[in-house]
């Protein structure tokens, strides 16, 4: 291993007819004929509780697609005590050792478990084929086999010794459990914040969100078929309060790696305040909280290609991705052509059934989502400064559908909707004076509390390299003359300052280095 290279997966387009196709086509026909069922898993047991709910697709929210149990809090004591034992020998396993379990795991999604990847991440979390593509199998094995690569770099590095000393780094996991809490809209990102804390020697527990259950638990159990020993990773569905508090009561937390929204996050960093003197160690909290994501686009832009960009940033995936562009910035001179070509997109946009291949964009993720959106969209019918030019209409009486919608907000350009975070396929314009760029600018900065991603488009190098310059804390991830969203593992590493996290960046080098305790050691004689 000690030369190993990773490559990003390549990737299927899922054509008419193509083998690929029809396996997906059979994971979903196998997925949808039965209601899968998914236990806890502590250790090497199944456990079960009389607390069970139902994974349902969000696009016919009357179909259960699996049946899951909750944990309860002593289930997780038992989970935290289990963990802390399986850790004596995993922390001693050589890195190199751990990292071929995670290398196995990164071939079964691959190959093996992809179509089923795919199919659970559509049915459940209401992907398209693509959209599930470039998560559950993409990101998913590049996040597997990339941090494997960073580990071993990172792991290279020794001290320098001389005559008198020879000195030596040893690379530990933390010293106590990892609480890994994903959510729901990246299969990839349950299995990184879980997955990339045990290869480093940690143990973890994982508490999968209730509406991607199904496709975690397959990732968790791919895991477990690549030789991963039991209790070094626990599955844990549970009731967020009851796990967070959990967690955090106990002496052994090593740390927390969260994604999911700025007032989770801030409840858990409380929390563990709260604790504080209980703790054998500081915890390492790690977390990605969420964002207002920016298109800002100048005169000179390519105007196709940022309405393309914005259009796909806002609304694939329903606009549900961290990274997805919820306020765009677009200059009074092109507005009238970015405008045209915008609606006329936005036309072409289907809306539908994910397991139908043509579908764009399917339901939001459940009823809380669902009412949450349209409730900025009623806001926005009902003020007298903002306008919807497009889409606007909800129905949840079949899926949670929400049309793409798009607001002009240009009376308005501090409005709550261009400032708070809605998780859903409304996109705002402001339609600035394109020659103001110092107040542009300062709109950008200064709206949301966020800093996640953003896009600049333009043609003018001057002016990307102004923008560059002085937006340098509104983005974690910042792209030029692209869309806001899709960071590849390896390539963008991804994470944003501000409200929207710990700027750790996932899919990048030193994200493991969080995940490590060193231990220097100097000998002398
Ligand atoms: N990493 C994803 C993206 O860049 C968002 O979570 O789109």
């Amino acid at each position: 291993l000690t030369h190993f290279k990773a490559e990003n997966e390549p990737m299927f387009e899922y054509l008419k007819d193509s083998p690929e196709r029809k396996r997906v086509q059979a994971s979903l026909a196998r997925l949808q004929s039965q209601m899968t069922e998914v236990p806890i898993v502590v250790g090497d047991q199944e456990k079960r509780t009389r607390d069970f709910r139902f994974q349902v697709k969000p696009f016919e929210h009357r179909n259960k697609l699996a049946k899951f149990y909750h944990a309860s809090a002593d289930i997780i004591q038992d989970a935290i005590a289990v963990s802390i034992e399986a850790q004596k020998e995993w922390e001693v396993t050589p890195l190199e050792e751990r990292a071929k379990i995670f290398l196995r795991a990164a071939d079964l999604v691959s190959n093996k478990y992809r179509a089923d990847l795919l199919a659970a991440t559509m049915l459940g979390q209401g992907k398209t084929v693509w959209q599930a593509e470039i998560d559950a199998a993409a990101e998913l094995a590049d996040f597997l086999r990339m941090n494997v690569q960073f580990a071993l770099e990172m792991t290279r590095y020794q001290p320098i010794s001389t005559t008198s000393a020879k000195n030596s780094m040893v690379y530990r996991g933390l010293e106590g459990f990892v609480a890994a809490v994903p959510p729901f809209n990246f299969t990839a990102i349950g299995g990184n914040l879980s997955a990339a804390p045990a290869l480093m020697g940690n143990v973890v527990l994982w508490k999968p969100s209730d509406t991607a259950v199904l496709s975690n638990y397959i990732v968790f159990k791919i895991f477990q078929e690549a030789g991963l020993p039991p209790g070094v990773i626990n599955f844990l569905p549970a009731d967020g309060p009851t796990f967070g508090s959990a967690v955090t009561r106990s002496p052994h937390l090593g740390g927390i790696n969260f994604t999911g929204s700025v007032s989770t996050f801030q409840w858990l960093w409380k929390k563990v305040a709260d604790n504080l003197n209980t703790y054998k160690n500081f915890p390492r909290i790690v977390g990605e909280a969420g964002g207002k994501n920016f298109h800002l686009i100048h005169s000179s832009a390519d105007i196709p290609h940022a309405v393309n960009n914005t259009i796909r940033s806002a609304f694939e995936y329903s606009g549900q991705k961290c990274s997805a562009c919820s306020r765009a910035y677009v200059p009074d001179d092109i507005w009238p052509e970015f405008r045209k070509q915008l609606l006329e997109q936005h036309s072409k946009i289907k809306l539908g059934s994910p397991v139908e291949f043509d579908t764009f964009m399917s339901a939001v993720i459940d009823e809380r989502s669902f009412e949450r959106v349209k409730s900025y969209i009623e806001h926005a019918h009902n003020s007298k400064e903002l306008k919807v030019i497009a889409g606007g209409k909800t129905d949840k009486s079949k899926g949670y559908f929400i049309e793409p919608t798009i607001v002009d907000v240009t009376t308005h350009a501090k409005d709550k909707i261009m400032k708070e975070e809605i998780f859903g396929p409304v996109l705002s314009i402001y339609v600035y004076p394109a020659n103001d760029m110092e107040g542009v600018v300062k709109l950008v900065q200064t709206t949301t509390p966020f800093s996640l991603t953003g896009a600049i488009f333009a043609k003018d190098e001057s002016v990307l390299e102004m923008w560059r310059r002085k937006l340098r804390f509104a983005a974690g991830n910042l792209y030029i003359n692209d869309k806001s969203t899709g960071a590849v593992v390896g390539q963008q590493p991804f994470g944003g300052a501000r409200h929207s996290g710990t700027n750790d960046k996932a899919g990048g080098p030193h994200y493991l280095l969080r995940w490590t305790s060193e231990q220097s050691v100097k000998r002398g004689l």
